[in-house]
């Protein structure tokens, strides 16, 4: 069975309390409720993770080499400072989708950048929680084996 990890970054923990006009009312758990039950229902593993540290994230990563097959990973304000975070998608050489509650290409100025993109196979931005099953079903897809 194909493991994946969902990661996510600072503030995350949130969700249903955080700016809804942007981010929506539905809450963290619901998230990864949600995330669970589209993994059982496609027939991967999924683990879901949040931190509002960055070095936790970078040892998130770290240690999915060798474990897991793929990352799904909003690193939320991160996405925009950190270079950690890109050298150690690039460092395990899993595939990683980058994923984005809210359309960054909408907002501000600062959010235009995202370091983790050159290092992402596919960036899914502006499609709400359900970004995250999407980005699930594209590593299935294109990095799941047939074998698993
Ligand atoms: C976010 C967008 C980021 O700019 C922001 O810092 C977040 C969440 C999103 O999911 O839309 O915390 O990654």
């Amino acid at each position: 069975m194909m493991k994946l990890l969902v990661l996510n970054g600072p503030n995350l923990n949130l969700l249903g309390i955080r700016e809804p006009n942007v981010y929506g009312r539905r809450t963290y758990r619901d998230l990864v409720n949600l995330i669970h039950r589209h993994a059982r229902e496609t027939g991967v593993f999924a683990a879901v993770a949040q931190s509002n540290y960055e070095g936790d994230l970078v040892t998130a990563i770290q240690w999915m080499y060798g474990r897991y097959d793929g990352l799904v990973i909003n690193p939320a304000a991160y996405t925009h400072t950190s270079v950690a975070l890109l050298d150690a998608v690039k460092g395990v050489g899993i595939p990683t989708v980058e994923v984005h509650i809210s359309d960054v290409s909408k907002r501000e100025d600062f959010r235009q950048v995202s370091y983790i993109r050159q290092a992402a196979v596919l960036t899914i931005a502006g499609h709400g929680f359900e970004g995250y099953l999407e980005a699930m079903d594209y590593l299935r897809e294109n990095f799941g084996e047939v074998r698993r």
